[in-house]
């Protein structure tokens, strides 16, 4: 059931670490998913040249031919490249594999870093939430999406090596806040792939909550089975198996997410 929203100005989350495989996709496009059912309307743009997030929404190939690559650097314009999602109020702008040669030809744009936020601008009052997947690396298109974004939002995995790399990536976001986007800030930490039969997993998440305090959710998500199966299937673990603890934890994140939002525009 869709509410009637007047002033709608989509608030822009950059899901980002520098990391792979920490959980950003499914991040993406789970906690997408959550919102989207509680009514929110959400694009969710893939900005990985692996397009993970567009193949786990089940968008084929061939709805693939105007792509955040096109967005980016071809001067397509937006609604070109959105597609509906299977799911009611989600959309995505697919990624394809041109995206991994975007770096040479965003340099000779003009700004290079802010060509994602000028292409989003006509949309900004469809959606309520604008989820940027970003690839594994601070490169030119994160940054496009850091300076678009309003705030970035950090799935951490629960590993050892869990803060590693965390300095560099936060102090990216200083440098980009100082020189490009003065709205920045960092929406929340997100612990991923918790696994409770490992004491390591504990260890780690209060290792980061020592370091980041308030920024870190509450909310864990759990490593589960039932959410790394949901991409092959090309559906949401929302959709998937919606009971599993990995989407239960998912639809805690997005509730645990809009308090946090409504906390923040009373302030
Ligand atoms: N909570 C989870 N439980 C189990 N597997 C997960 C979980 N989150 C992510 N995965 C799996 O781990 C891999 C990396 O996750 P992904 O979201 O693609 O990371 P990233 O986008 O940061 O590279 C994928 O195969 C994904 O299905
Ligand atoms: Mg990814």
């Amino acid at each position: 059931m869709e509410m009637p929203r007047r002033n709608r100005l989509a608030r822009k989350l950059a899901v980002v670490n520098q990391k792979g495989g920490v959980g950003k996709t499914t991040t993406a496009i789970n906690l997408g998913t959550a919102l989207a059912a509680v009514g929110r309307k959400v694009l969710l743009v893939d900005l990985d040249a692996q397009g993970n997030a567009s193949t786990g929404l089940g968008i084929d190939r061939a709805k693939r031919d105007r792509t955040s690559y096109h967005l980016l650097v071809r001067a397509s314009a937006v609604g070109a490249t959105i597609v509906p999602s299977a799911i009611p109020n989600l959309d995505i702008i697919p990624a394809s594999v041109e995206l991994s040669g975007a770096e040479l030809e965003l340099v000779e744009l003009n700004p290079p870093q802010r060509q994602l936020d000028e292409a989003l601008r006509p949309v900004m009052p469809d959606y309520d939430f604008i989820l940027i997947d970003c690839p594994p690396s601070l490169n030119l298109v994160t940054v496009n999406a850091m300076v678009a974004a309003d705030a970035v939002l950090v799935p951490l995995q629960c590993e050892f090596f869990a803060l590693e790399g965390l300095s560099q990536l936060l102090s990216t976001i200083d440098r980009v806040r100082r020189t490009l986007n003065p709205k920045l800030e960092v929406q929340g930490i997100v612990l991923t792939m918790f696994d409770r039969r490992n004491r390591l997993s504990e260890q780690v998440a209060d290792d980061v909550r020592a370091h980041l305090g308030a920024k870190v959710y509450d909310t864990i998500i759990p490593r589960n089975v039932r959410v790394s199966e949901a991409p092959s299937h090309g559906r949401p673990a929302l959709l998937y198996d919606h009971r599993c603890a990995g989407s239960q934890a998912y639809i805690q994140l997005a509730g645990e997410m809009l308090r946090r939002e409504r906390q923040r525009t009373a302030a």
